[in-house]
């Protein structure tokens, strides 16, 4: 999608966007050369909506006569002034991205009032969110259609001004978010990879190939190197499988040599059958997402390089595919783990939890962590929980929290958090090994006794988060541009964390 910022409306505009506050009597548009008439029309016509009220994310469609400036205007409502905020543009931005998806929007010019006194925004502010949020909502992953659609039917806008005041600002607040972007779209498009085409070397390769010119250090431990350092733990989850485990070591380093590094820890199953333990069959082409946990520590990477974050970053990702076969692992083999740990396991389908001890472990061991987040689609039972708007956070640190929260807030992907607690840790001590990885409680409080395992690998003082994001990573909805999509859920909330308080 092609964004400009610019100071004057072009001759050649097919669409004017004016973003319009509820409750304003009058558009105030200074910035913008658009006629008087014009403008008056625009007004008059949206007067006699019986509809068109500008709440949030509504849009009202004048077309405009012959010989106006475009073809047509489009109010777009932010709703009230004093209740907008930079998520709440995104999220306006978004709503008339899909509404120009299909229709036949041309050259689009956004039109920003300025001088809005109520304004919690400034235009800039607004300006670079409204880009922000659609830039977002235009992404498609139509990589696998052998036919392209014909440009009659998929015309979204050719290309989007922004016009106002303010216009090297707004570009210099975008900048940054379209990195984000960057990132998000490597996450989905990673989650959105079919699990024939991405698998553990596929997989690292990609990652090596997207992040090293970026001057992000990529280190590939191969099957070799990991069943002869004593990482059986991920090793087991990947045996059953003609597609072996591979772990990746990314470092950015940003800082000064002195600063701790924050760690990032994602969950890879290229794909999910369960293994022995294996999973019904309806929907089981969703279990290629299982890898959501490490495609968003990827796309992290790839924003905070693009953006030349000035932090240390270290991330790590345990990538493998859990099949059954006749060399899979099974349920009562005891694995012993890199943290030299050994695992019963009584559930083969439990092995991200798996991945993420020798991803731990190992991290932990290279780097001496400021702090470490991972991520990973862990459990059914966090969707049980939270369902797809919110991520389940189980952090054992209240400063780390509170980080996690204030960023939150300000990217609007939303955490909840979650109990650890002694009770889930000792859940998970097992019988025959020193842990098993499935609760005595059963399928009780699922997400709770998994957050208490992976804290069996954690070092005492080691502020760590774990992130369940199996109900975010994906989405399956009405609101989604597709039925069927990743989300890049966890790269704006980490860069956000990652820039306010590593820069
Ligand atoms: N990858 C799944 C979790 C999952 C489920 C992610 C649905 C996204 C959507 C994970 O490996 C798994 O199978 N977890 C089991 C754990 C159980 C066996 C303790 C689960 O949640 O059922
Ligand atoms: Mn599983
Ligand atoms: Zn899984």
């Amino acid at each position: 999608m092609d964004i400009k910022f610019t100071k004057t409306l072009a001759k050649s505009a097919d669409t004017i966007i004016l973003p319009v506050y509820e409750g304003d009597k009058a558009l105030k548009l200074t910035a913008a050369a658009l006629d008087a008439t014009t403008l008056k029309f625009i007004e008059t016509r949206a007067a006699k909506s019986k509809s068109f009220k500008a709440k949030h994310g509504a849009t009202y469609t004048v077309n405009l006569p012959d010989n106006a400036e475009a073809s047509r205007a489009i109010l777009l409502g932010l709703g009230k002034a004093e209740d907008l905020s930079p998520v709440k543009a995104q999220d306006a931005g978004g709503k008339l991205q899909a509404m120009l998806k299909g229709s036949d929007a041309g050259d689009i010019h956004v039109l920003i009032e300025t001088e809005h006194k109520t304004n919690t925004v400034a235009e800039s502010e607004l300006a670079a969110n409204l880009a922000y949020g659609m830039t977002l909502r235009a992404y498609t992953f139509d990589l696998y259609k052998s036919k392209k659609k014909d440009d009659e039917s998929a015309n979204t806008a050719i290309s989007t001004a922004f016009v106002l005041d303010a216009h090297k600002a707004a570009q210099d607040t975008y900048t940054p978010l379209s990195h984000v972007a960057e990132g998000v779209f490597a996450a989905r498009n990673f989650v959105n990879e079919p699990p024939n085409a991405l698998y553990p070397e596929s997989y690292a390769n990609a990652i090596k190939d997207q992040l090293k010119p970026l001057g992000v250090s990529v280190e590939i431990l191969d099957e070799k190197k990991m069943l002869k350092m004593g990482m059986g733990a991920i090793m087991a989850v990947g045996q059953g499988s003609e597609r072996q485990p591979r772990m990746v070591i990314m470092k950015w380093n940003g800082g000064a040599k002195s600063k701790a590094p924050l760690m990032l820890v994602g969950k890879g199953v290229t794909f999910d059958t369960g293994g022995i333990s294996i999973k019904p069959g309806a929907g089981m082409d969703e279990m290629k997402m299982d890898m959501g946990g490490s495609a968003a520590v990827v796309g992290t990477m790839k924003a905070i390089a693009l953006r030349k974050s000035k932090a240390n970053v270290v991330a790590i990702v345990g990538l493998a595919e859990n099949m059954p076969s006749h060399n899979a692992y099974r349920p009562g083999d005891i694995v012993k783990s890199y943290s030299g740990k050994t695992i019963e396991v009584l559930n083969t389908d439990a092995e991200g939890r798996l991945v993420l001890a020798d991803c731990l472990t190992y991290g932990q061991e290279i780097a001496k962590p400021d702090a470490i987040i991972d991520l990973a689609t862990l459990t059914g039972a966090i969707m049980v929980a939270l369902g797809h708007e919110y991520c389940g956070s189980f952090v054992n640190d209240d400063t780390l929290w509170s980080r996690m929260e204030s960023a939150s807030t300000r990217t609007g992907e939303k955490l909840w958090r979650m109990p650890l607690d002694e009770v889930f840790k000792k859940d998970m001590e097992g019988s025959f090994g020193d842990l098993q990885n499935l609760g005595k409680s059963g399928r009780f409080a699922g997400a709770c006794t998994a957050a208490g395992f992976l804290e069996h690998f954690i070092n005492d003082g080691t502020a760590w988060a774990h992130m369940d994001i199996a109900g975010t990573a994906w989405i399956k909805s009405e609101r989604a541009t597709v039925p069927k999509f990743g989300t890049g859920f966890g790269v704006r909330v980490l860069n956000d964390l990652i820039a306010e308080y590593y820069e």
